[in-house]
C-alpha cells in the first residue's frame, strides 16, 4: 500500500483522480458516447486511456497499481469525496454511485494558508491561517504531524504527497529566494514563502516523495531539491502539461524540422472552473503565462514572432475547456500561410491519468533509491525542472537543451528520456 496525500484534496483534479479509481466502469454506462460506437472496452482498459505508464512500452516495470493507493489530504473547504464529486459532475454519477461508503470517509485535514493564497483561501473558516504562527517553520512542522498521523493511521511506507492547490500570487520573485537556507525557516515570517512550501518541505523531511503539478516556483528555490538530496527523497515538477502547451511540444519541432518560419501563434482558452478563476486574476497568473509563453523560443531557436497566450474565465464550460491556436508561418519564398487548431479537452479528465502516473513514477523512484528532481518525468509537465544534482540528459546521452531551471524537449524527445530512463533502470536491476 502506498499513502496519497493531495494538497486539494476536494479541488476538480484531485477528485476526479479519487472517484476514477473508485469508479465501476462498464462502456455501456457511457452516457456521452453514441450506441455506433463498439462497446466491448472492458473497465482496465477505460482505466488505462490519458496514462502513458500504461502503454505498451513500460510493460514489466514494477509499479504500484492504484487500487493499492490510501488516499487523504489537505484542503480548506470541508466536505467529503462523494458529495464533492456529485458537485464537479466531472465523471458520471453511474461509474462512482457503488463507491459512496468509501468516498463519504475521505475528508481533507484543515490546510495552510498564508498571504500568497487566493482571497477566498485566506477568507476560509477550515483551514490554518500561517500568520497566527511565530515563523514559518511551526507550519512545516504542523504538515509534519498531519503525515505522521496518516502513516501510522494506516500503518504506511511510502506516502506521496501532490500539490495540486491553486496558482499562488506572486508576492516575491525566485530570485529573492535563491540565497535562503533550511536555518532561516527558523527566523522568517510565516509569510515569507508560500504556503505551498511549508507541504513541500513538510513532505521532504517526513522522507515523503513531492510532485508539484501547478505553476508555482516551490521546487524552483534551490535549497528545497538541497533539503530533498539530504533527505533522499525524490521530487517532480512542475505545471502539468495537458493540452494546449501539450500540442504546442509536438507541432514546433515539426515547424523546426520542416524549416517553415514561425511569423506568429495566437493561443486563447476558455474555462469556466475554479482554477479558471483564479487564472484569471493578474496577480495568480504571472508564471502559468510564463509557462506557456516559455515553449515555443527554445525549440525553435529563435524569437523573432509573435506569442501570445491568452485564458479567459467562461462560467458554462466549467471543466470542459476550450483552447483555440492560430499559427502564422511563412514558407518557400516567404509566403504566408495558417492553420488553426480547436482543442475541447475535459481539463480534468486530461489531468487525472498524469497524476496517478506521477504517483507511480515517484513511488518507484523512491523504492529504488533516487533522489532530488526527477528529470526524466520532463513529459507530465509544462516546466520540467531541471536538477542541480541529477543531469539524465549527460547520463543518457541525449542532445536535450536547457533554458534557465527548465528542461526544453519536444514531446518525442521527453518521451524518449522516460522510456530510455526505465528501459536503463530495469534492465541494471535484474
Ligand atoms: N488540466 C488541468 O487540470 C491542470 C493542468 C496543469 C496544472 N493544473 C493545476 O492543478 C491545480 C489544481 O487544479 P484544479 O482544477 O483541481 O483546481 P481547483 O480549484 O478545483 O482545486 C484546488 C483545491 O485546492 C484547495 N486549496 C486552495 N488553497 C489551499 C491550501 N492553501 N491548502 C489546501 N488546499 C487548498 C481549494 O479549496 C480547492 O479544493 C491548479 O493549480 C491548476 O493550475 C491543472
Amino acid at each position: 500500500m502506498v499513502g496519497v496525500l493531495f494538497v486539494g484534496l476536494n479541488g476538480a483534479v484531485a477528485n476526479t483522480v479519487i472517484t476514477g479509481i473508485n469508479s465501476n466502469i462498464s462502456f455501456k454506462d457511457n452516457t456521452f458516447l453514441p450506441p455506433t460506437i463498439d462497446n466491448d472496452y472492458t473497465e482496465e482498459e477505460l482505466k488505462s486511456f490519458g496514462s502513458i505508464i500504461k502503454t505498451e512500452y513500460f510493460k514489466g516495470i514494477d509499479f504500484i497499481d492504484e487500487s493499492e493507493f490510501i488516499i487523504g489530504g489537505w484542503d480548506i473547504f470541508y466536505e467529503n469525496a462523494f458529495n464533492m464529486a456529485k458537485y464537479h459532475k466531472i465523471i458520471p454519477f453511474e461509474y462512482y454511485y457503488k463507491s459512496q461508503s468509501k468516498l463519504e470517509k475521505i475528508y481533507p485535514i484543515k490546510g495552510l494558508v498564508n498571504f500568497w493564497d487566493s482571497n477566498e483561501a485566506i477568507g476560509s473558516e477550515y483551514s490554518i491561517k500561517m500568520s497566527s504562527l511565530k515563523t514559518f517553520k511551526e507550519a512545516v512542522d504542523i504538515v509534519r504531524k498531519n503525515i505522521d498521523n496518516f502513516r501510522r493511521s494506516y500503518n504506511l511506507d511510502n506516502i506521496i504527497v501532490v500539490y495540486l492547490a491553486l496558482p499562488l500570487k506572486m508576492i516575491r520573485k525566485l530570485d529573492e529566494l535563491y540565497d535562503l537556507s533550511y536555518e532561516d525557516l527558523n527566523k522568517i515570517d510565516p509569510n515569507y514563502l508560500p504556503s505551498s512550501c511549508a507541504y513541500a518541505i513538510g513532505s521532504i523531511l517526513e522522507g515523503c516523495p513531492f510532485i508539484d503539478f501547478t505553476p508555482n516556483l516551490t521546487l524552483s528555490i534551490p535549497f528545497i531539491e538541497d533539503l530533498s538530496i539530504k533527505y533522499n527523497v525524490p521530487l517532480a515538477g512542475m505545471d502539468g502539461n495537458t493540452g494546449q502547451t501539450l500540442l504546442k511540444t509536438l507541432i514546433a519541432p515539426m515547424l523546426k524540422l520542416r524549416n517553415f518560419k514561425l511569423i506568429g501563434w495566437y493561443s486563447t482558452n476558455i474555462l469556466g472552473n475554479n482554477d479558471g478563476k483564479i487564472l484569471s486574476r493578474s496577480e495568480h497568473r504571472e508564471l502559468k503565462i510564463e509557462d506557456k509563453l516559455s515553449v515555443l523560443e527554445p525549440i525553435l531557436g529563435y524569437s523573432d514572432f509573435e506569442h501570445v497566450v491568452e485564458i479567459n474565465y467562461y462560467k458554462p464550460r466549467y471543466d470542459n475547456k476550450e483552447a483555440w491556436d492560430n499559427i502564422d508561418f511563412m514558407g518557400y519564398l516567404g509566403l504566408p500561410m495558417s492553420f488553426k487548431i480547436n482543442w475541447l479537452g475535459r481539463d480534468s479528465i486530461l489531468a487525472a491519468p498524469l497524476v496517478i502516473d506521477l504517483v507511480k513514477h515517484l513511488d518507484f523512484a523512491k523504492r529504488n533509491g533516487f533522489k532530488g528532481i526527477q528529470e526524466q518525468l520532463a513529459i507530465y509537465f509544462k516546466h520540467p525542472l531541471k536538477s542541480r544534482y541529477n543531469n539524465i540528459l549527460k547520463e543518457l546521452d541525449l542532445p536535450i537543451k536547457t533554458y534557465k531551471d527548465k528542461l526544453v524537449l519536444s514531446f518525442f524527445d521527453a518521451f524518449n528520456l522516460l522510456y530510455s530512463f526505465y528501459k536503463r533502470n530495469v534492465k541494471a536491476k535484474k
